[in-house]
């Protein structure tokens, strides 16, 4: 499909094109966007109960603090033109649904002043007793119609229980995945300026135009009249592709204080309640085996929380559903809706914390049988999508673990548990396989020639930290057939072209075949070389392959765990990603992408929970003293690499999409690798140093 003559910008490690701007300070992020004595800002109020009523407010301390402007609450916002969604539904009832749920703001002439002031508005509660405790046990668990975004929440195909009692080998045991908070680098944070009826929004989003097309209709605006503007993002992890109600909140203070800007940066504290987090999860998983290691049967079921105030369900099961070859199948979903803040995305929603259940059944039913847990899997492999029958555009799974393991020096491990010991540690390793579906969304671009064979490239894309300003320059340099110097392109607003959100890894993949499809209509409309002047446009198409293939990203993932046998102390010296991802754009982006997701799921491994303190509804270790993250202190020598995966019927770059790819399977290797070591099995996550010491 990928016709044209290139001069091979795909491909290459181009330095990112923003990375000077970074590194010196001028690539600006949402709250340096307005520099300007007239902004205001904005500290939020936030509920200190669980679930209630607010009784009453008084303001009036608040409001006589010098450099106060205004104080919003429920009382004196104006009302919302729609508040359907009912998680941006901000200060349009007395009701409090979650703690920390956004109940009033402060606007003042400095930040300082406005978090003061908040701390001075006095609210009064009827206060009733929430719910916030997931278990498997609950008795109003029930099933949602459809888990995120779309896939049903239960498939059966033949009969689980009946291979269970047929075969020689099987496996029944829970696994436990935590709370967990996508904590990127640059806290949410929306400018918002409001003036004659236009709203614009500098806001730190995965998608400008998901922005304009979420809030236009919450606020009654004509979605034209909605700007958003977000050329440099600190990081989302999913966490800013769905837009949260503080971009609301922000929007009714500009209204309030007309004509000047309003700037809301949340606190750390502020994000654990606000910017969305990852359900926790509790896994049953069933897989039968015979003794050559052949699995009859996979079932994977779920039990998940989501919020009262709006329903996500993560789809944790699905992964189950397409990684492995078994005749008897069977995945659900059951969700309890608590009185919680709305969960939301977080980086390979579904596979991340899916894959982790399975992944160490799967090595756990390998032991069981004897078999190695690299060959286990390779037998394991099935010739079509198990779910679809369809067959798969490209999969090199098996290619992944074999290079993996012979990278990794695999084969020289003694498959015993605990049976390596040096100078007081144990040593294991462990592997797990890595799947991600690629998928594409839809997006327009436009490319307009502003020079001799220089063109300016048009697309509303989101650059999060990921490399699109790179990749999709070098898209457009290979499909216009030009060096990247003569490419001009601009992202990350609303005023360019329509286009999806950074989101479920679609990005290249969708933005890059737009680009490739404006520069084929430029090409048949205006010839080679086209006028100065020249223009046209493209849109995703759809992709008529997907009648015919199953499409997925694939990786394996090995890990050395090295537990002291005195403290419990935990150490991943070692970790390697065999990825198969079609194409890979820039290799020098791509392996910064595929660490990162390793390094993500290093930290979900050994350190990521949100401790719930049941009482009061709220996290207790809300901020990065207490919520640990991996820092490079945790991480050894941490390596990724891919193989070449030609694959014609994913789009025309043959680029699979590689932003989530990386976390998945992750945790699994570790947790297999430190049962290797120490011959303790863990099935909850995170891993810790007390329960390494039984
Ligand atoms: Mo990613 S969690 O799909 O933004």
């Amino acid at each position: 499909m990928t016709s044209q003559v290139t001069p091979h910008a795909i491909g290459t490690s181009l330095q990112r094109l923003d990375g000077r701007g970074k590194v010196t300070g001028t690539a600006p992020y949402a709250f340096e966007r307005v520099v300007d004595d007239d902004a205001t800002y904005l500290h939020p109020v936030q509920a200190t109960i669980a679930l209630g009523q607010i009784t009453a407010i008084d303001t009036a301390e608040a409001e006589a603090l010098d450099g106060v402007i205004t104080v919003l609450t429920h009382v004196n916002a104006p009302w919302l033109a729609s508040t359907e969604d009912r998680e941006l539904a901000v200060l349009q009832s007395d009701r409090v649904s979650f703690r920390g749920q956004l109940i009033g703001a402060v606007i003042a002439e400095n930040p300082e002043t406005a978090r003061q002031a908040a701390g001075l508005v006095r609210i009064s509660y009827a206060q009733w007793p929430h719910e916030v405790e997931l278990s498997s046990k609950r008795g109003d668990l029930y099933t949602p119609e459809t888990v995120n975004p779309s896939f049903p929440p239960d498939t059966d195909e033949g009969d689980v229980d009946t291979a269970m009692s047929a075969a020689p080998v099987t496996l029944d045991a829970t696994y436990t995945t935590p709370l967990e908070y996508n904590n990127p680098m640059e806290p949410h944070t929306t400018v918002a300026l409001w003036n004659d009826h236009e709203l614009t929004l500098y806001d730190s989003t995965q998608g400008a135009h998901t922005v304009r097309t979420t809030v236009a209709p919450v606020l009654g605006l004509d979605p034209e009249r909605v700007h958003v503007s977000a050329p440099h993002v600190g990081g989302g992890f999913g966490s800013k592709g769905v837009p949260h109600a503080h971009i609301v909140l922000a929007a009714l203070a500009a209204r309030s204080v007309e004509g000047r800007p309003v700037k809301f940066a949340l606190t750390r504290q502020q994000m654990f309640s606000l910017a969305g987090h990852r359900t926790p999860t509790i896994q049953r998983l069933r897989l039968a085996a015979d003794t050559d290691g052949r699995l009859s049967a996979i079932a994977h079921d779920v039990v998940e929380w989501t919020s009262k105030v709006k329903e996500f369900a993560e789809q944790t099961a699905v992964p189950s559903r397409n990684v492995y070859a078994a005749p008897n199948r069977h995945t659900s979903h059951r969700l309890a809706a608590l009185d919680v803040p709305v969960p939301s995305w977080m980086r390979a929603p579904g596979e991340c914390p899916g894959m982790f259940g399975p992944e160490v059944a799967v090595d756990e039913t390998a032991l069981k049988c004897g078999i190695d847990p690299v060959e286990f899997r390779v037998r394991n492999e099935p010739d079509v999508d198990p779910e679809t029958g369809k067959p798969f555009s490209s999969r090199h799974l098996v290619e992944c673990l074999r290079d993996g393991a012979d990278r990794f020096g695999w084969y020289h491990r003694d498959p015993t548990p605990a049976s390596r010991v040096e100078r007081g540690w144990l040593v294991g390793t462990g592997v797990a396989s890595s799947i991600y579906p690629t998928l594409r969304a839809v997006s327009t671009a436009t490319i307009r020639v502003v020079a001799a064979d220089h063109y300016r490239v048009d697309i509303g894309a989101t650059d999060i930290g990921t490399g699109t300003w790179t990749a999709l320059t070098q898209i457009a340099a290979d499909a216009l057939e030009v060096p990247v110097g003569h490419v001009d392109l601009r992202i990350g607003e609303t005023a360019q072209p329509e286009a999806s959100v950074a989101g479920g890894s679609t990005g290249n993949a969708t933005w890059g075949t737009a680009i490739v499809e404006a520069a084929r209509a430029l090409r048949d409309t205006h010839g080679r070389p086209p006028e100065v002047g020249a223009e046209a446009s493209g849109t995703t198409p759809n992709n008529p392959e997907t009648q015919r293939f199953a499409m997925f990203a694939h990786g394996a993932q090995f890990a050395e765990v090295r537990v002291h046998a005195d403290t419990g102390e935990i150490r991943v010296p070692r970790m390697l990603g065999v990825f198969a991802a079609g194409r890979i754009i820039n290799p020098r982006t791509a392996r910064s992408q595929f660490i990162g997701g390793m390094t993500m799921g290093l930290s979900m491994a050994l350190h990521e929970v949100g401790v719930l303190d049941t009482r009061f509804g709220h996290v207790v270790n809300h901020d990065f003293a207490e919520y640990h993250i991996a820092t490079n202190a945790d991480v050894g020598d941490i390596e990724a690499t891919w193989i070449d995966e030609d694959d014609p019927y994913v789009n025309p770059m043959g680029a699979k999409g590689i932003g989530e790819i990386g976390i998945v399977g992750t945790a699994a290797a570790i947790a297999n690798a430190a049962h290797h070591a120490t011959g303790i099995r863990l099935r909850e996550l995170p891993i810790t140093p007390d329960a390494l010491l039984r």
